[in-house]
């Protein structure tokens, strides 16, 4: 599959591709074709549940609607597939919270360093209707709006030989980080050099070291093969982003009251499925990465890494004050499912 990455858009062109897809008709004999993109490998969390997701509404509408799957960044990079989602040339994609930080401003809060105290408190925060919904609204404008979200654990440093055991061992290396302005601020107060880019293009500038390491879950050493080239992965949790389903809002507006009740069930069944998969599936990474690719896994004091971040939660609530009550609400989850090392 990573062969054909990108063929499509690197052909078309996003523009061309829209005007390419739309072109085919959206529809299959009679059935509306419902087109869903995303940047993960068939083996993944994300893309076994969006088959739930499929087996589901199809189980129920599929006289009306066939689902179809575009995996592997096959229709582009997640910035590409925002795009085709906005405009309706597809109907869905899955992107990481760090790139809808250029769509609204809103997603900047959970692209926060250190923002969630435990994995319990981020899960309850991401559950919680009071804290998301104004986040998930506020593309509409842009022509789409989140529907649900997927689990993408803890993001942490790896690199192709140098240890990180602190912020000092960040210093001089070429990071990569997802192409949004609160992960290269992130990675310019920690002493690293941010070197942005998609996630497609990571694997090849690992290799041809044009970056020393980048920053991910532990699926990305397995799934994506970086734990092939980078040998050190260090447990510093500085992020954990939520990756985002989002919809056109013109698809979800034109479905009948009976069938939006259907994809609702089907939004919240991608979240449940996903969330168990994702608990395996990184048990399995860090198995796989340990033992087959000889990946070392560190786990060094977090506390000046946090530190060193800190101030960037302050930065944000003076640039966007009206994210300050939903902040708060986060801060309530926090202190109700404090760090696990507390
Ligand atoms: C994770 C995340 C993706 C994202 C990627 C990245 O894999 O699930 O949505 O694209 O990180 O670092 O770009």
């Amino acid at each position: 599959m990573k062969r054909y990455r990108k063929i499509l858009p690197a052909i078309f062109g996003v523009g061309m591709l829209a005007a390419a897809l739309s072109g085919c008709g959206g529809s299959d004999g009679g059935r509306q074709i419902v087109r869903i993109g995303h940047n993960q490998a068939t083996d993944h969390p994300t893309n076994v549940a969006l088959l739930e997701f499929e087996k589901f509404v199809e189980s129920k509408l599929g006289d009306k609607y066939n689902i179809e799957i575009y995996p592997s960044e096959l229709l582009g990079s997640q910035t590409d597939m925002v795009q085709l989602t906005q405009t309706g040339a597809i109907d869905f994609c899955v992107a990481s919270n760090s790139i809808l930080e250029t769509f609204s401003e809103n997603y900047t809060l959970f692209n926060l360093p250190y923002l969630f105290s435990s994995a319990d408190a981020y899960h309850m925060a991401m559950d919680d209707p009071e804290i998301v919904e104004p986040i998930f609204e506020s593309t509409k404008k842009a022509g789409f709006e989140a529907v649900t979200w997927i689990d993408a654990g803890t993001r942490n440093f790896y690199t192709v030989s140098t240890p990180i055991e602190s912020p000092q061992d960040l210093k001089g290396l070429k990071i990569r980080v997802q192409q949004s302005p609160t992960n290269v601020r992130m990675m310019d107060l920690l002493g690293g050099s941010a070197t942005p880019m998609g996630f497609g293009e990571v694997y090849t500038a690992l290799q041809s070291k044009v970056i020393d390491g980048a920053e991910n879950n532990e699926m990305a050493l397995t799934s994506n093969g970086h734990g092939d080239v980078c040998k050190y992965y260090s447990y510093d949790m500085h992020q954990m982003i939520p990756d985002i389903l989002i919809g056109n809002c013109a698809f979800l507006d034109d479905l009948s009251e009976e069938d939006r009740n259907i994809f609702e069930e089907g939004f919240t069944l991608i979240n449940k499925v996903e969330r168990e998969e994702w608990v395996k599936a990184v048990e399995a990474a860090k198995d796989r990465a340990a033992n087959d690719q000889g990946v070392q896994f560190l786990y060094p004091d977090t506390k000046p890494f946090q530190e060193t971040c800190e101030a960037m939660h302050e930065e944000m609530l003076k640039q966007y004050p009206d994210l300050k009550p939903i902040y708060d609400k986060i801060q309530d989850h926090n202190e109700q499912h404090p760090s696990e090392a507390e």
